[in-house]
């Protein structure tokens, strides 16, 4: 008889799972024995991700969805209960990082990027923890996990912003839904090592991860402990906590 896995049975859901940071925490949740929805606003990328992860044993269901749209939250929901028999876990990891402008300093920022990178970034989390409470009352408890970013912690512009508010949304979200024991962290990764993180360096700036972080440079593979510890039994008394996973990049006390 194959070993029992600590996620065996659970069914999570993961956005922005595409590839990079997602395509990496479908593989950790799928190894650990749990069923997932990959959901991402490119269709292409997220059918691609899943048939890379497609194997023996191996539950994943693609989907296209907008995290900033609630009806596109709702049939994501729905996907999972039909396909998988409820909702367990959500990963709130989709975000827009690359794709904001550079070369703009943060006082000139159009209005349009601004909302745009709150819409995705932290209106997207509020929506997925508002669409998957009810399903993981269901069950009697959740687990919800939002990658917020060590950017949050110093001067990032709208994404530091973005992402300092999902520690905050994790605080309030963490404390309210304790009594239905659902736990709300979050995973703050430093740079890491993504196609799209790559994207976003300044030219000649592309040594810095390495040098930026005591420990070095890390990859997506380098967090899957963090989620682990959020989404498993070991980690039923964590709520409202950030955990930076960064190589010691970002050190608070
Ligand atoms: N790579 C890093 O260094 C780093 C560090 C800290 C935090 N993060 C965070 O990790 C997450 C993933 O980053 P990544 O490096 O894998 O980048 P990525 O660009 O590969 O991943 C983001 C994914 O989100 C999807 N997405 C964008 N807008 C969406 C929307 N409206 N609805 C649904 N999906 C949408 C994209 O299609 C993409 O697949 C992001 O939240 C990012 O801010 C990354």
């Amino acid at each position: 008889m194959a070993e029992a896995r600590p996620l065996d049975g659970k069914v999570a859901i993961v956005t922005g799972a595409g590839g990079g940071f997602g395509e990496s925490y479908t593989r950790c949740l799928t190894g650990a024995g749990a069923s997932v929805v990959m959901s991402d606003i490119n269709a292409e990328n997220v059918e691609a991700a899943a048939t890379r992860l497609v194997g023996d044993g191996v539950n994943v269901l693609p989907v296209t969805a907008d995290v900033t749209d609630p009806a596109s939250w709702a049939s994501v929901v729905k996907s999972g209960v039909d396909a998988f028999g409820g909702i367990d876990i959500l990963v709130n990891n989709a975000g827009l990082m690359s794709e904001i402008p550079m070369d703009v300093p943060f006082s000139k920022l159009d209005l349009e990027w601004w909302d745009r990178v709150l819409a995705v970034n932290l209106t997207g989390p509020f929506l997925g923890i508002q669409a998957v409470v009810p399903e993981m009352k269901k069950r009697g408890g959740g687990r919800i996990v939002n990658q917020s970013s060590g950017g949050a912690f110093g001067p990032s512009g709208v994404y530091g912003v973005s992402k300092l508010g999902l520690v905050s949304l994790t605080v309030s979200m963490a404390h309210e839904l304790a009594r239905h024991k659902i736990t709300v962290n979050a995973i703050a990764p430093g740079f890491t090592n993504t196609p799209a993180a790559q994207r976003s360096l300044p030219e000649g700036m592309e040594g810095m991860a390495e040098q930026i972080a005591p420990l070095g440079g890390g990859t997506p593979e380098d967090a899957n402990g963090a989620l682990l510890l959020l989404t498993t039994d070991a980690g039923r008394w964590i709520t409202g906590q950030t955990l930076n996973v960064d190589g010691g990049w970002v050190m608070r006390i």
